[in-house]
Parts: C-alpha cells; structure tokens; sequence
C-alpha cells in the first residue's frame, strides 16, 4: 500500500488514552530498540526516561495516531511538542523543567514519539512530525529541538534535523542511554 493511502488519521491525546499510551510505548520500544540498546539499557530506561509525559497531554500538545480495526479504532503510535523546557523523559525521568519557553528566542521541544512496531516505517513518525512543527509554529516558534533516541535519529536527519551534541544518560540500574541532541530551525520568513 503507499504511504499516502495508509488508513491513520491523527488527534490529540486525553487522559483517557493514558492506559493504551503505556502500552504502546513499552511495545514500541522493546520492538524497536533492540538494534540500538542492550536489554539492560532498555529495562532501565523504560518507564524513566523512555516513557509518557502526561504533562503533554494536559497541554493538549500530544498526538496519538489512529488507525481502524475490526471494530474501533487503535492507537498506533504517538508523539508530541512543547513549549516547556523539559527536553525528554516521562513523568518520572529524574530531571523535568516544567518552564515556559519564550517562542522568540527558545527551540520548541519536541518530544515522545513512539510508533508500534507493527506499524514501522509507513509514516506515522513523519505525519506526528509534521503535526508537531506546525502546532508549534502556530505558537510562534520556529526553532525545534529534541533528546533522540539512536532509533529516532534517521528519522530526524531526514526531516532536515541535524546533531548538536550527544549526550549519556545515566539509568536506575546503573546503565546509561546515550541520546542525540538534534535541532532545526525554519528559514528566516517561512512562519
Ligand atoms: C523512530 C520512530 C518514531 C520512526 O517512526 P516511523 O513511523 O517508523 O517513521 P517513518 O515511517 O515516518 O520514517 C520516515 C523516514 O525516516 C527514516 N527512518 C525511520 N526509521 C528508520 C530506521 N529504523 N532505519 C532507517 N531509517 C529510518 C527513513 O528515511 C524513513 O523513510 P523510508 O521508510 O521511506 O525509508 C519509530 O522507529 C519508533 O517509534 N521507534 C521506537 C521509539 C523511539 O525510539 N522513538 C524515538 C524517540 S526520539
């Protein structure tokens, strides 16, 4: 099937979601990530730095995409931005900087994407991306920013990201996850 006939439509997450949001998260991840984190890394990291900001989805700035299924529709991937400073990580990560950011001078965040990986590779990330900058920039940024996971950085590249710098970030069990700073920033004029 094209990517651009794959039946998913996007909306904003509510706390009703929440539940199926873990799932998918955790799914997603242990799905996903195998080629890039050891399991010890991915044990430490989920549920800490790897997992749901609810914050997100108070601010009405997280997307779930949906597609249809037999009966209803299902939640198969997810993804958000912010205009607060926090730069990854769930409710629970060690460090969250719940500060505004000011859209004339900060990068907007970007953040949390996850996609099943039944679902991998159809577009899902690039259509929350898209949905993403363009919420932000109706906020008045025009400078995005994220903490990547090695899964996420080629997605990122393609969508005209490039590394700022690379970070390790130390886990509850004594592991660390090393992430990829990435930024871009819209041409002087485009709004
Ligand atoms: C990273 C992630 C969100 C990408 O979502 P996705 O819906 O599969 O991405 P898309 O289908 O929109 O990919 C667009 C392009 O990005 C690049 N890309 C995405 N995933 C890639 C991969 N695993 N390997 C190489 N290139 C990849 C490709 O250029 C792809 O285009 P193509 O499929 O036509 O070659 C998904 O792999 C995921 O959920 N990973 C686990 C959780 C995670 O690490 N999230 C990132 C947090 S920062």
């Amino acid at each position: 099937m094209q990517k651009s006939a794959i039946p998913f439509s996007l909306r904003l997450a509510t706390s009703a979601d929440i539940p199926a949001l873990h799932s998918l998260i955790e799914a997603s991840v242990r799905g996903l990530q195998k080629n890039d984190y050891t399991l010890e890394q991915i044990d430490g990291a989920l549920g800490t730095v790897l997992g749901l900001d609810t914050q997100l989805v108070a601010d009405k700035t997280y997307f779930v995409a949906e597609a249809k299924a037999a009966c209803a529709r299902i939640i198969v991937g997810c993804g958000g931005w912010s205009n607060r400073k926090t730069l990854f990580g769930s409710d629970h990560a060690p460090v969250r900087e719940p500060e505004f950011l000011d859209p004339a001078t900060d990068a907007a965040k970007i953040r949390a994407f996850f996609i099943h990986p039944d679902w991998a590779r159809r577009g899902l990330g690039s259509k929350i991306l898209e949905a993403c900058e363009s919420a932000a920039r109706v906020a008045g940024f025009s400078r995005f920013e994220m903490g990547a996971t090695l899964t996420g950085v080629p997605l990122y590249l393609q969508r005209g990201y490039h590394v700022l710098e690379r970070i390790e970030v130390p886990l509850r069990n004594g592991a660390a996850l090393p992430i990829v700073r990435m930024a871009k920033s819209d041409p002087v004029g485009i709004s």
